[in-house]
């Protein structure tokens, strides 16, 4: 395939705003799990079924409309984009099915519905998120997802180094640790870096992997997630204080029960929504470069910090 025929199979831009894009975006990407998980006959059958019900049941997509924005920007051809997202998505499904587990934070409640380990059981559970996991690199490593072996090969380890110890895994450590109750802001903004922000971060590099950009456009890039994973986190929280099960489809209270570190326990709900503010204009302004074609990424910022959910 040229690379013009590539070109002209990037997603177009979407013409109705912010929310008529993440729409667009949640279906195709909700679409292409549901084709990469596919039901499986006999007893394995159940930890798919699990899989599924864990990836095909709800969330925002937020990860792969990242992913699909910011490959826009180097007009990488649509399908790539959402296989990489994807991928990314399947990884962050099984951080919340882990997460929610009765040794994590114990959640009964996902996306409006019972949880992972409550529909199915602890084990199925366990290993649905394992599974999750690991199909998420059979993803990336497809050529489909792109030609280049190196190309391919650079998503594999930026997913890999965001996803363990010294990304999500990192950060999931830290908010379970006995010391988590004597962290200060800057170890609380270590943490959500980690646990929330490694993930946005890849969300963010991973379409100037694809697209191949040059180190300061990709740097842009990472800056513009950093800020945005920081902000999503403190949102996440601002919403566990203030918002209702029924609204968020997920328990509420639960970070001050668990006696979780947060923005918000430290610095109370005003400050808190102050310094969320602030990181969505620094956010903003590091996407000086790509000029209208971030619009999308800059109302992404917003919303991150004004969903109800
Ligand atoms: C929830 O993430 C977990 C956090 C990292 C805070 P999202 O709010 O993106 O979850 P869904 O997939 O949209 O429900
Ligand atoms: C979890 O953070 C982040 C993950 C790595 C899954 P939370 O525990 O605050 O996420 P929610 O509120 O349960 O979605
Ligand atoms: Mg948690
Ligand atoms: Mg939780
Ligand atoms: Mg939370």
């Amino acid at each position: 395939m040229s690379n013009s025929q590539a070109r002209t199979r990037s997603l177009p831009p979407e013409g109705g705003g912010l929310q008529e894009a993440l729409k667009a975006r949640a279906e195709a990407v909700t679409g292409l799990l549901d084709r990469l998980l596919p039901p499986a006959a006999g007893p394995r059958g159940t930890v798919v079924e699990a899989m599924r019900y864990a990836a095909l049941g709800g969330g925002k997509r937020l990860r792969p409309f990242l992913v699909c924005e910011t490959a826009r920007l180097f007009d990488v051809p649509g399908e790539q984009a959402l296989r990489a997202g994807a991928a990314l998505e399947m990884v962050h499904c099984y951080s919340l099915i882990h997460d929610d587990l009765p040794a994590m934070d114990d959640s009964d409640l996902r996306h409006g519905k019972p949880t992972a380990h409550l529909a199915f059981d602890e084990a199925i559970a366990i290993l649905a998120g394992d599974g999750l996991l690991t199909e998420a690199f059979t993803v990336l490593s497809d050529p489909r997802t792109h030609e280049k072996a190196e190309v391919r090969c650079d998503l594999v380890a930026r997913l890999a180094a965001a996803a363990g110890a010294a990304g999500m895994v990192g950060g999931q450590m830290i908010d379970i640790s006995p010391q988590r109750g004597s962290l200060d802001l800057a170890g609380i903004s270590e943490l959500q870096s980690l646990k929330t922000g490694a993930l946005i971060r890849f969300a963010c590099e991973a379409g100037a992997i694809l697209g191949e950009a040059g180190a300061g456009e990709r740097q842009a890039l990472v800056a513009y997630a950093e800020d945005l994973g920081l902000a999503f986190q403190i949102a996440d929280d601002l919403l566990d204080e203030e918002s209702t099960p029924e609204a968020l489809g997920k328990p509420t209270g639960q970070d001050a029960d668990l006696g979780k570190a947060t923005f918000v326990g430290q610095l109370g709900v005003e400050k808190a929504r102050e310094k969320a503010r602030e990181l969505v204009h620094s956010a903003c302004a590091r996407l000086d470069l790509f000029g209208q074609k971030s619009d999308l990424l800059r109302q992404a910022a917003d919303f991150v910090v004004s969903r109800r959910s």
